[in-house]
């Protein structure tokens, strides 16, 4: 089962993150993150920054890109990814990749950045948020959880929620290249953030509800290494919350996330 944290604030989940992150640093220096966008992973980043560690080592891979913006638009997210996660932590740039930023092909740009995570030696710890559809990365309902990095087309719900960042809600691009449930899967520990009562029918489906690609956050339950951090409000629709709750409270010392 996933270890589901309930946390009082998005700093304390940020904490939580970090405290992993840098374990994980202290150990392996040029160990391998797994990046992502959104608003839900930045109190993460910024905790992680707080610890002042040099991340100048640290490799990354981003969950996802659009497919169609014109190289260097502000919300792509090899551009996002630059401006959130790798000048303010830090990160060497050519270290850090972001799916389709190799200019090849679009339509090997998936295989391409597979072999390169292989290459990488795999993904050490991945952070994600959680759609309101569901989705991880930008694997929509119905993507399988078998999927590696590919062009997905994004839903109306995801392009509607992704609006805010573009000055009209036709620019948001239709298509993306995210990694797949299958290679979010092979990570070696998951760190999934949801924030907000928005988020609580995901978060529910994703932490209890049944393996489905309908819910493709429900892949998370496949993991044997995974930390659920959520909030009060995001926490709203788990059935299982006081056990979490317990279970956080009575963890035994070497029990780290
Ligand atoms: C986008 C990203 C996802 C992210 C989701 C939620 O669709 N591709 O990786 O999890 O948005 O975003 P937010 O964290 O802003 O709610």
């Amino acid at each position: 089962m996933a270890e589901v944290v309930i946390v009082s604030s998005q700093e304390a989940a940020g904490e939580i993150y970090a405290a992993a992150a840098a374990a994980l640093i202290a150990r392996k220096p040029d160990a391998v993150l797994g990046l992502a966008t959104g608003s839900t992973p930045l109190p993460a980043y910024a905790a992680l920054l707080r610890r002042g560690l040099d991340l100048s080592r640290v490799r990354g891979f981003a969950l996802d890109e659009y497919v169609g913006l014109p190289p260097g638009h502000p919300e792509s997210y090899r551009a996002v990814i630059t401006r959130e996660v790798v000048e303010p932590l830090g990160l060497t740039p050519a270290l850090v990749r972001v799916p389709g930023d190799d200019g090849g092909l679009l339509e090997t740009a998936g295989e391409r950045y597979e072999r390169d995570i292989v290459a990488a030696g795999g993904v050490d710890l991945q952070i994600l948020g959680i759609g309101r559809t569901g989705h991880i990365g930008f694997n929509e309902p119905g993507s399988s959880f078998g999927s590696l990095t590919r062009v997905k087309t994004l839903t109306s719900h995801t392009r509607a929620d992704n609006a805010r960042f573009f000055d009209s809600p036709d620019d948001v691009p239709t298509h993306c290249l995210t990694q797949g449930l299958g290679t979010i899967l092979r990570a070696r520990h998951l760190v999934l953030l949801a924030f907000g009562a928005s988020k609580a029918p995901a978060i529910a489906a994703a932490v209890e509800g049944p393996l489905t690609a309908s819910a493709p956050g429900s892949a998370v339950q496949l993991h044997p290494h995974v930390t659920v951090v959520v909030d009060e409000d995001a926490a709203a629709g788990l059935a299982n919350a006081d056990y979490y709750r317990y279970a956080w409270d009575n963890r035994l010392a070497w029990e780290t996330p």
